[in-house]
């Protein structure tokens, strides 16, 4: 078999994917639309054209104007939907999915609707696809540790819709340490932990992630490398990086794809994991990102299923449902 098709075919966990990420031009336009939103693009070329990122900040912007379309329980369904089957084709099998409710109840969004639309579609997709789907809350990191406490509290009657925390948004001058309470709690109440850690950040990042915060996975955490006692300790403690091939270069953590250091990483021993991150925005869905990874870095067949494997043994799931994977 050709590398291509395997990478396509095997059966994957995609365990870094933002939602409000995977809404496309034209499913913005609609949702406008639909809404009634005034839109500061006159066409989806227009949009897309826009997707011209130059760094983390320049693509957040983008990315928040593009969820204020986002209004009504059917607007955060249709939108998972569209994303689960991209990912059902890419043979995803269990999908943990990022959600950034701030961005919504900051313009009024009940936190209700949000997750109840997101909620009913994973709720489908298993139903139809045998396909597992669990949610992660994001607090974003420029707004302050108050205003994630809020947000906790909002979310807490609908505690048994998700299943762990994580930290996202602007990373430079927002360190985990800002959020130390508040994952302190999210821990107390037994909900998995993730942060986004060295994407643009320094890898000091990485550590108090891991050791104030202590999450079990590094979201992107490709700036390890810059330390190299940090980099053996992730390799030593198996602490997976869920890495985003596509978004790095987009976002210009690296210049090019054969400038990616997903090789040197693997060559460290690091637990890695491939995923799309904001696939709407970073021109593909997980299988691209495979591929566009692959095609540059000349990675082989075993390289694969050890990144299959890696992906359901790093997921939130119980060793019966891995050991069906592993
Ligand atoms: N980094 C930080 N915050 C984000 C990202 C990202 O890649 N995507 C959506 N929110
Ligand atoms: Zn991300």
């Amino acid at each position: 078999d050709n590398i291509h098709t395997i990478l396509r075919q095997m059966p994957k966990a995609e365990l870094h994917i933002h939602i409000e990420g995977s809404l496309e031009p034209e499913l913005i336009f609609a949702l406008a639309e639909r809404n009634r939103v005034e839109l500061k693009y006159a066409s989806v070329e227009e949009l897309r054209r826009a997707y011209a990122f130059t760094d983390l900040q320049s693509f957040l912007d983008i990315y928040y104007a593009g969820a204020s379309v986002l209004l009504t329980e059917q607007d955060f369904y249709d939108m998972t939907r569209a994303y689960l089957q991209r990912a059902h084709a890419d043979k995803v099998r269990h999908a943990e999915i990022f959600f950034d409710p701030q961005t919504h109840t900051e313009r009024g969004v009940e936190f209700a609707t949000c997750i109840n639309g997101i909620h009913r579609a994973l709720e489908d997709a298993k139903a139809q696809w045998d396909m597992s789907g669990a949610l992660i809350m994001c607090f974003l990191r420029h707004l302050s540790e108050e205003e994630a406490f809020a947000t906790l509290e909002l979310a807490l009657p609908y505690r048994d819709k998700f299943i762990g925390i994580g930290l996202d948004s602007s990373e430079r001058g927002h360190p985990p340490e800002k959020f130390a309470r508040v994952f302190a709690q999210c821990r107390e109440l037994g909900f998995h932990l993730v942060a986004h850690a060295g994407e643009e950040g320094p890898p000091a990042y990485i550590s108090t992630a891991l050791d104030v915060l202590h999450v079990e996975r590094i979201d992107h955490g490709v700036r390890c490398l810059d330390d190299a006692a940090l980099t053996q300790r992730l390799a030593r403690e198996k602490i997976a990086l869920t890495v985003c091939p596509l978004s790095n270069i987009k976002l210009r953590v690296f210049d090019c794809m054969p400038e990616h250091n997903f090789a040197k990483l693997l060559d460290a021993g690091v637990t890695l994991t491939v995923n799309s991150d904001d696939p709407a925005y970073f021109g593909g869905y997980i299988n691209d990102n495979f591929l566009a990874l692959f095609d540059a870095l000349s990675l082989t067949q075993e390289h694969a299923r050890q990144l299959a494997r890696n992906s359901f043994a790093a997921a939130f799931i119980d060793t019966a449902a891995k050991q069906k994977y592993l």
